[in-house]
């Protein structure tokens, strides 16, 4: 038999399965109900008229929609988006964009241009997996910085000592990794204050920010805030940060479009990237898009989207307030946007070992630790309230509050429970 693992490269070795896929395969067994996927909800897509786009581009011009296209992204589509970004204060050129295969996609790019094998990334603990699986692939690794909901979000102080420790250690730093607008996996969106501290950061230590703003659209409540690309436009326009956006959360994911916003010279770089990659995105995708985008209904999608999700977040926390234990120990994010809460469980609970109850139970979720590189928690789980309907909500919390209010019986009616009940 072939030994692969000789002959896989490093990288391949490196690479490991993500958690949440593995999950929701699990999960597919059409009577659980699941909280663990990302998946916006099917409801929101604009079937008809995204089906009248397509339709349009198969008129005007097919020809062009099923040749290769260039690198840098189809220039209708480039337009459509300089205007979406411009309707919210950020200025672009062409040559600030480049149209990608999704934000995955330009999460595997930035490891690949910025990272030599055992450089380091700083960002969130937790954070997006697939952050930390492009990262890893690429033989980086990540300086974690504690994320908390007590903190909205990074902690600064310890940004400071950890990296001051870091580079005492002869660390090489590339980037910054953050998503300030509702992360996943916790729901929190960072304060201004805290956007502006982490570009000063940046600024004074040389270091490029990569901003993931999947979910920056998908506000529901409060009022938005600035990017930090937009923050580092209006303060010294250093050009030092780099913006990963998609379509996948405010119109459709199975188009796998999304597009990066960066300085010229960096965006001329990551076209020699992806020429290795893909040579160009979906070129139908893009002409698709660009034909829904001209009709201007995005807007009006958007703010369906966001109704649609504030209703069903505000379920989901009513749920919780009903049905789980009232302790001060088990707390969750209360998100202004986004697809995810955050639930923090009592110490002892460990929901790594509690999933397998919880499937048993017929509902699911991701499990705290997946978001975590190093040191992770393993008393909290991540809860998607976009997709499932809000029957399923009310049931999927019922079962959920069961398997918790019994690990929380069991624990106490342990040997530690009765020799030392809680509260002595
Ligand atoms: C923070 C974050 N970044 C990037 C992505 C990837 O999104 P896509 O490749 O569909 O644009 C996701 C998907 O859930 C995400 O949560």
């Amino acid at each position: 038999m072939l030994n692969l693992e000789s002959i896989y490269s490093k990288n391949a070795n490196n690479m490991r399965k993500s958690v949440i896929r593995e999950l929701l395969k699990l999960t597919q067994q059409p009577e659980i109900i699941s909280f663990a996927g990302g998946l916006p909800a099917p409801d929101t897509f604009p079937v008809e008229e995204l089906r009248a786009a397509a339709n349009r581009v198969f008129d005007t011009n097919p020809k062009k929609a099923l040749q290769y296209g260039t690198t840098e992204g189809d220039l209708d589509l480039k337009a459509e988006l300089i205007k979406f970004e411009e309707r919210q204060g950020v200025k672009l050129g062409p040559d600030n964009l480049l149209v990608v295969s999704a934000s995955q996609q330009a999460l595997d790019m930035m490891p690949k241009l910025f990272l030599d094998p055992g450089d380091y990334v700083i960002a969130g603990s937790p954070t997006y997996v697939g952050a930390i699986q492009a990262i890893q692939s690429y033989q980086g690794r990540v300086l974690g910085i504690p994320f908390s909901p007590e903190n909205d979000g990074f902690d600064l102080v310890e940004l400071e000592k950890r990296y001051a420790r870091a580079k005492r250690d002869g660390k090489r730093i590339k980037y910054i990794y953050v998503i300030p607008d509702f992360q996943n996996p916790t729901g929190i969106c960072w304060s201004l204050e805290k956007r502006k501290a982490l570009l000063e950061f940046s600024y004074r230590n040389d270091l490029l920010i990569v901003e993931d703003s999947p979910y920056r659209e998908v506000r529901f409540l409060g009022e938005t805030l600035p990017s930090i690309y937009q923050l580092d436009q209006q303060a010294e326009n250093r050009g030092t940060v780099i913006n990963l956006k998609t379509f996948s959360k405010i119109l459709v994911p199975g188009a796998r479009v999304g597009w990066i916003m960066a300085r010229p010279d960096i965006i001329a770089k990551l076209v020699i990237a992806k020429q290795a990659m893909d040579l160009c995105t979906n070129v139908f995708s893009q002409m698709w898009l660009a034909e829904y985008l001209k009709t201007g209904k995005i807007y009006d999608l958007i703010k369906h989207t966001c109704d649609n999700y504030r209703e069903k977040r505000n379920y989901m926390v009513e749920m919780l307030e009903k049905y789980m234990p009232k302790r001060f120990d088990l707390t969750w994010t209360k998100p202004e946007g986004g697809l995810f809460l955050w639930i923090s469980l009592p110490k002892y609970i460990d929901t790594d070992a509690m999933i397998h109850k919880a499937v048993a139970e017929k509902v699911a979720y991701v499990v705290g630790s997946a978001f975590y590189f190093d040191e992770p928690e393993h008393n909290c789980m991540r809860l998607n309230f976009s997709y499932a309907n809000k029957e399923q909500i009310e049931v999927g919390i019922q079962r959920l509050a069961k398997v918790v209010a019994a690990e929380i019986a069991a624990h106490d009616a342990g040997p530690r429970g009765q020799t030392h009940p809680e509260g002595l």
